[in-house]
């Protein structure tokens, strides 16, 4: 019966030979009787596979999914009826907010054999406290602090920047593990559970019991190199893929027109690079809203970027500034690895040399009585320091250095640093560790920074609508738009020009923690990237290599949009201007506002985007330590179910009675036809009859 119809349950089916009949005459609607006994589970996020050169981290389920009889935990002590007294395992755990810990979920870990999976149901406001699934020493094997650095300052020895860091993130589970949006999904499940396998006065529930079955197979397994080596293999036979490097694409831009078809060193070129982060993550893949992680970085950058645009345009500076939004951090610096790969190897139209000093915005969404922390690498500090504290005092922003023997925080400037002593400095809203309570992890939204409206305003209104948390980041924009004019050789004079704009502010926080399908950036987005644009949230997880995701898309064409200039000029003509050659042109059509037609228009700008892979695949060597080496597995089917079972002695007993009958009918239909001339001989003419 099973293998008739493989996607229903035999038991519900076999029950008895009436329903055996009548499902085999009934042979197309497999589907139709499916339906009616499984609750599909509509929005469910998994936890996935990521390979890295030596381990596997992640959940996956078996190939047909695992089941198992729902169980909703309600304490710690409760952990007990799932790994020991329950009487039928293997249970699926369902779990809420204060109990998703590292002691309950190794706890299960260890137990896996009794443990058919989690579901997470994720609540709809933050939980007090902290929680962060992340290390508590992020990228702790490839920033600049190895032990052949400074051995006193390696893996965090001197300041713990995560300590609310579980390592959950980093924990390999033979288990799936979802997450469950909180409404009607979980409704089900609960009533689910309440009436079937609730243990009552300590009373053992009886069949049938509402089980659960989650599909996350996981085609990778081991590490990286083994699961290239698959790849390579599938290739030439027939192109299956197992699993893919994690990657994306940066977005650079600068202030003024860099020459890019020659690459490499470029002589009487200085440049300060201002980087920021774009991406973050969080136990479930495609849930990393990373509003304090990488949001308040990368926003405040791209104003200041703004801020500068008539300065840089009116009194140029005899530096240039360049614009750097690295992808793919959180897994081992990718992007930021990547670019200093290809100054190296002359790939980029500048090299290390080029390279002036470092300004990197890190998390300066949550700062506490206006004060920036200003990191340095003890053994690498110049200059830079005095340019920010003197345009900080001016806008009343306290810029204080912490103790002068801390080493950098987790940031993409370390691995400039790796390369060779640059002077630079990297922002914070922390002295020591990190004030943020929810580093990657998906509670870090904008509820956390308190972006929120009053509730009687339209889409449209909020979107205009300048927050306290807008007016904070714009004036951290001001003044790194300043200190970055200033350090590129700017005169004084300007200085007072250069001012963020908070509605600018306020529109991109909107657009980036709200949603990015509204009425500004419609007429921003080229036509062609038009369907980037969502009604939700964006999610940061870079996700494996491709040209341009969500973020890389709409932070790409915002700097166009905020450093370029409009041209007058013809769609044809704009198509034709010299991108590579002159390095000056990016194209970039808008719609007006209300109008069903769009019309393009040409921007000019410097706005450009390049590869964030990581160089370790570029090279296909695995073993070397340097590169980032992640990659995520391929899947199947993502997908969970409800649905009740019967005890197994009456599945057994179901089946039995199954098979005797089709035994009986075999043994009957041949006994039938063998002794067919007999039985039914009367009916028949006799054969030999002839006329
Ligand atoms: C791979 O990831 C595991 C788990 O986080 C870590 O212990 C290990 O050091 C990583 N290996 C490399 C080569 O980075
Ligand atoms: C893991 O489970 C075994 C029994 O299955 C137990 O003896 C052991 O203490 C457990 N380890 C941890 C860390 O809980
Ligand atoms: C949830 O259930 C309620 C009542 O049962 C219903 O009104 C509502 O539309 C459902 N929501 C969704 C998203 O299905
Ligand atoms: C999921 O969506 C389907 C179709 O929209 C609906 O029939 C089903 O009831 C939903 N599942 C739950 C658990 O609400
Ligand atoms: C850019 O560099 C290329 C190759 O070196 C050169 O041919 C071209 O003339 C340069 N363009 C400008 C505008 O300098
Ligand atoms: C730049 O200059 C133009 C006019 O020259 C002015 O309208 C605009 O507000 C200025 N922008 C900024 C950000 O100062
Ligand atoms: C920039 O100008 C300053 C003086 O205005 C000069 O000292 C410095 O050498 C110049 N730098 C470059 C890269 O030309
Ligand atoms: C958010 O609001 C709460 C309560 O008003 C306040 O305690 C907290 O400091 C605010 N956070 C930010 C980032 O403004
Ligand atoms: C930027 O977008 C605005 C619309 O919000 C538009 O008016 C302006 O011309 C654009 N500027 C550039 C340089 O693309
Ligand atoms: C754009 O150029 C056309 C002709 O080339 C001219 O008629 C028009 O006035 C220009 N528009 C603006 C806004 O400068
Ligand atoms: C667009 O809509 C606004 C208000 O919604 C209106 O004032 C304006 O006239 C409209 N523009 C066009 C070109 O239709
Ligand atoms: C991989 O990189 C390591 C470290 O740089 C080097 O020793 C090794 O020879 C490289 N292997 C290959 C195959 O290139």
């Amino acid at each position: 019966c099973a293998s008739i119809c493989p996607n229903v349950k035999p038991f519900f089916l076999c029950r008895s030979f009436s329903a055996f009949l009548l499902f085999i005459l009934a042979g197309v609607s497999c589907n139709s009787v499916g339906k009616k006994i499984y609750v599909d589970l509509n929005n469910t996020v998994p936890c996935v596979r990521l390979l890295n050169a030596t381990h596997q981290i992640g959940c996956q389920s078996s190939l047909s999914g695992n089941v198992g009889v729902l169980h909703v935990l309600e304490s710690e002590e409760n952990l007990d009826w799932v790994l020991d007294s329950g009487p039928n395992p293997p249970y699926m755990v369902i779990l809420e907010t204060p109990l998703f810990t590292r002691s309950i979920m190794m706890k299960l870990k260890n137990g896996s054999s009794r443990v058919a999976g989690v579901a997470f149901v994720v609540p709809n406001s933050n939980p007090a406290g902290g929680f962060s699934p992340h290390t508590s020493c992020p990228n702790e094997n490839s920033g600049v602090y190895t032990e052949g650095y400074d051995p006193t300052l390696a893996n965090c020895k001197n300041t713990v920047w995560n300590p609310l860091g579980s390592g959950l993130s980093y924990e390999d589970f033979d288990f799936p593990i979802f997450s469950l949006k909180d409404d009607n999904d979980t409704e089900v499940i609960r009533q689910c559970y309440i009436v079937h396998n609730r243990p009552v006065n300590g009373s053992t529930p009886r069949y049938p019991l509402c089980a659960m079955q989650l599909f996350s197979h996981m085609s990778a397994v081991t590490n990286t190199p083994t699961c290239m080596r698959r790849n390579d293999i599938n290739f030439s036979i027939s192109p299956e893929y197992v699993c893919d490097p994690l990657g994306d694409s940066n977005v650079w831009g600068s202030s003024r027109p860099l020459n890019n078809t020659a690459k490499g060193h470029k002589m009487w070129e200085s440049v300060v690079i201002a980087a920021a982060r774009l991406d973050s993550r969080s136990f479930f893949s495609n849930v990393a809203p990373g509003t304090e992680s990488a949001v308040s970085g990368f926003v405040t950058l791209l104003a200041a970027a703004h801020a500068l645009r008539n300065a840089t345009q009116e009194a140029q500076p005899n530096r240039t500034i360049l614009y750097a939004f690295f992808q793919g951090e959180a897994f081992d610096y990718i992007g930021s690895s990547r670019m200093v790969y290809d100054m190296e190897k002359n790939q980029f139209p500048l090299d290390m040399d080029n390279i002036h000093s470092v300004l990197e915005i890190g998390q300066v969404g949550l700062r506490s009585d206006s004060k920036l922390w200003l990191h340095t690498d003890p053994v690498s500090r110049r200059n830079l320091i005095e340019n920010l504290q003197l345009v900080a005092r001016e806008l009343n922003i306290s810029g204080e250095e912490p103790n002068l023997s801390q080493p950098l925080p987790p940031s993409s400037f370390q691995r400039f640093l790796l390369n060779r002593p640059i002077p630079g400095v990297v922002l914070e809203d922390h002295r020591s560790e990190y004030t943020n309570r929810f580093y990657e992890s998906m509670f870090d939204n904008r509820e956390y920074l308190n972006i929120t409206y009053p509730p009687e305003l339209t889409p449209e209104e909020q979107l205009e609508y300048v927050t306290d948390t807008a007016k904070a980041l714009t004036e951290v924009a001001t003044m790194v738009g300043r200190a970055l004019y200033k350090q590129a050789g700017g005169e004084d004079s300007q200085l007072k020009n250069i001012n963020a704009d908070s509605q600018i502010v306020t529109q991109m926080l909107y657009s980036f923690l709200v949603q990015s399908n509204n009425s500004w950036l419609q007429q921003i987005i080229s036509p062609d990237s038009i369907g980037h644009l969502n009604d939700r949230p964006l999610n940061l997880y870079v996700g494996v290599y491709q040209q341009a995701s969500e973020p890389t898309a709409l932070v790409h064409h915002l700097l166009a949009n905020l450093t370029g200039s409009v041209l007058n000029i013809t769609q044809e003509n704009c198509n034709n201007q010299r991108e590579d050659e002159e390095d000056k042109e990016s194209k970039h059509g808008a719609a007006p506002p209300n109008s069903t037609e769009r019309r393009g228009f040409c921007v000019r700008s410097t706005s450009r985007v390049f590869r964030a892979l990581s160089p370790a695949f570029e090279e296909h060597n695995y073993t070397n330590k340097a590169y980032s080496t992640w990659t995520e597995s391929r899947w199947k089917s993502i997908r969970g179910r409800i649905f009740l079972v019967a005890s197994h002695e009456l599945e057994m007993l179901t089946l039995g009675v199954g098979i005797g009958v089709l035994l009986t009918s075999l043994l009957l239909t041949y006994f039938i036809s063998s002794k067919a001339d007999i039985l039914f001989s009367s009916a028949r003419e006799p054969t030999n009859a002839t006329y």
